[in-house]
């Protein structure tokens, strides 16, 4: 069992917060996410594209450093944050 931290951002609120959730086994940071989704319905957005490194529209911090969300693969308790400003969660413009 993992425990992910994810910062939240809700525009309609213009509010930030983290939500917790814990996640059964280690997998990509991308599969954590739609894995949260389903499980939890905590419609988190992200885009991606290919899963598979090379359209680089993924990334994300994790424990503040840059990965693919669909290269990383989460094997311990961490964090996952957007990269600078998204319009929600890890969704840019
Ligand atoms: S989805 Fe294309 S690089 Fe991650």
């Amino acid at each position: 069992m993992l425990r992910i931290k994810i910062l939240r951002y809700i525009p309609e609120k213009n509010e930030k917060y983290f939500e917790e959730y814990i996640i059964p086994k280690p997998m990509k940071v991308i599969d954590a996410i739609e894995y949260i989704n389903a499980r939890f319905d905590a419609n988190i957005s992200i885009r991606y594209y290919c899963k598979v490194g090379k359209c680089k529209s993924c990334f994300v911090l994790v424990n503040k450093k840059p990965v693919l969300a669909c290269k990383k693969i989460v094997e311990k308790d961490c964090t996952i944050e957007p990269i600078g400003n998204p319009i929600k969660d890890f969704v840019h413009v």
